[in-house]
């Protein structure tokens, strides 16, 4: 049989793999709230601009209350004749409430609608995702509170490179999490004008009020071309965007985690709420949550790849590819929102091991830049020559199978005779950290100010 929504032109139903293609309904069901909410500001508005009789829209009203209940209750049953959200509600509603549940698309389209729905839910998602960065920020922020002058080695390319504290390795985090948030703000900011109204493509010939739907379903103002309107989804690739460099922080923080909690570097203790034993090795706590959340993450980039392959190719306006749309951003928030969840848990939980990062801090000839500056500032070498000289110095203590501390006077004077008693003072781990005064630096001075900057931001 033809379909009620558009039969009129149609001799015939569709195809069974036609539906099973073309319904998004097993999917966009998500949207049921924002779809009843878009339509009652726009039944109201109808009736507000003389467009509906005020008893109708009574009816509209009731009526999808009464449907949001039979969603919620888990009593609604969604067909896939009805192919979306839109029709599904659309269909409940003229069943309960006969005649006017009909008059309700005046000024309308799917196209409106969906972009409406869609903006509604993402809106909220940047909301969550603030929240969930928000509270894994506290996290990071409060083990750098604990730490602030705990030493261990800063790294790059994996390889020692100068003692640093804990608490500015966790504020380092709490730095990226905070663009994060602010890129999820900004997203939310410029997604907030309502589509509602915008109809197929071209706007509608009935005299609407996009004001005042748009100001019903708390967006800013209403968007300015109808065209746009309707063939946008930038809001949703904004929000992924931001996921994917959000997710992005959470992975390399997780893959550190990997990295620190192997009996290799025993740098932290994960609790036993994060991690999982061997089925076969007795022994093993393995970091399944840290691992989890690094390969996840990857379906959060994969679905922005995937609306940007969709959008790109698109005329104006709507195309049905559009569609496409839902599950990459559904299967993104999700994984986003989890993620978050499972970090904030896993960093609040886990214990540094101290002794073992400071102990890894003094070792790999951590103060070799220590010294050289030291070589500069005493002696007035050039730092190139101070580099040399210390190279030279480091290679000593290789051979020696010991650590620059180590190093007799008369060994370091058979590197530069200008050397004396006052060297050893810098190649402590505690020194070198203290010293790191610059604006921004690891010593404890310099993270206790930025701790107390990000308290004052965050509680
Ligand atoms: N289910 C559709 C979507 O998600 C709704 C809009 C359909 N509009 C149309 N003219 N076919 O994009």
């Amino acid at each position: 049989t033809a379909n009620a929504m558009w039969g009129g032109r149609f001799s015939s139903g569709p195809d069974a793999i036609m539906q099973a293609i073309n319904a998004s309904i097993g999917f966009d069901q998500r949207l049921y709230a924002q779809d009843i909410a878009g339509s009652r500001a726009h039944a109201a508005m109808l009736a507000a601009q003389g467009i509906l009789t005020d008893k109708d829209a009574g009816a509209i009203r009731e009526g999808l209350l009464t449907v949001l209940s039979e969603i919620e209750a888990g009593n609604f049953t969604f067909r896939v004749e009805h192919e979306d959200i839109h029709m599904s509600v659309e269909a409940r509603l003229t069943e309960i409430v006969g005649e006017a549940g009909k008059r309700l698309h005046t000024a309308r389209s799917r196209n409106d609608q969906v972009a409406v729905d869609f903006r509604l839910w993402v809106r909220d998602q940047c909301d969550a995702a603030i929240a969930g960065v928000t509270a894994l920020m506290k996290a990071f922020l409060s083990q750098a509170e604990a730490g602030a002058d705990w030493i261990m080695p800063g790294f790059t390319h994996l390889q020692t490179a100068q003692p640093v504290t804990w608490g500015h390795h966790m504020l380092a985090y709490v730095e990226m999490l905070a663009r994060d948030r602010s890129r999820f703000e900004d997203a939310r900011r410029r997604m907030n004008e309502c589509p509602l109204g915008a109809a197929a493509l071209a706007g509608t010939s009935f005299p609407i009020d996009r004001h005042a739907t748009a100001a019903a379903l708390g967006f800013d103002r209403p968007t300015a071309n109808s065209l746009d309107s309707v063939s946008d989804r930038d809001f949703a690739l904004e929000f992924l965007s931001a996921s994917a460099i959000c997710a992005m922080h959470l992975s390399r923080f997780a893959e550190e985690l990997v990295i620190w909690s192997s009996a290799q570097f025993r740098f932290v203790k994960l609790s036993d709420k994060w991690t999982t034993g061997s089925s076969i090795m007795p022994q093993k706590k393995n970091p399944d949550a840290a691992e989890l959340l690094r390969a996840k993450l990857g379906r959060i980039l994969g679905a922005t790849v995937a609306l940007f392959t969709v959008m790109k190719g698109l005329p104006l306006t709507y195309s049905k590819d559009m569609q496409e749309d839902k599950e990459q951003v559904f299967d993104a928030a999700d994984t986003l929102m989890l993620g978050l969840a499972a970090m904030t848990g896993m960093v609040s939980d886990m214990q540094a091991m101290t002794e073992n990062l400071r102990a890894a801090a003094a070792s790999g000839f951590s103060t070799a830049t220590d010294l050289a500056d030291w070589l500069v500032r005493e002696l007035g070498l050039p730092f190139r020559e101070a580099h040399h000289v210390t190279g030279t110095l480091v290679a000593l203590a290789e051979k020696k199978g010991c650590d620059l501390p180590e190093l007799t006077m008369t060994e370091m004077q058979s590197v530069h005779e200008g050397i004396n008693q006052s060297v050893y003072s810098v190649l402590g781990v505690e020194n070198s950290v203290i010293s790191r005064q610059s604006y921004g630096g690891t010593s404890p001075v310099q993270v206790r100010e930025q701790i107390a900057r990000w308290q004052g931001l965050l509680r």
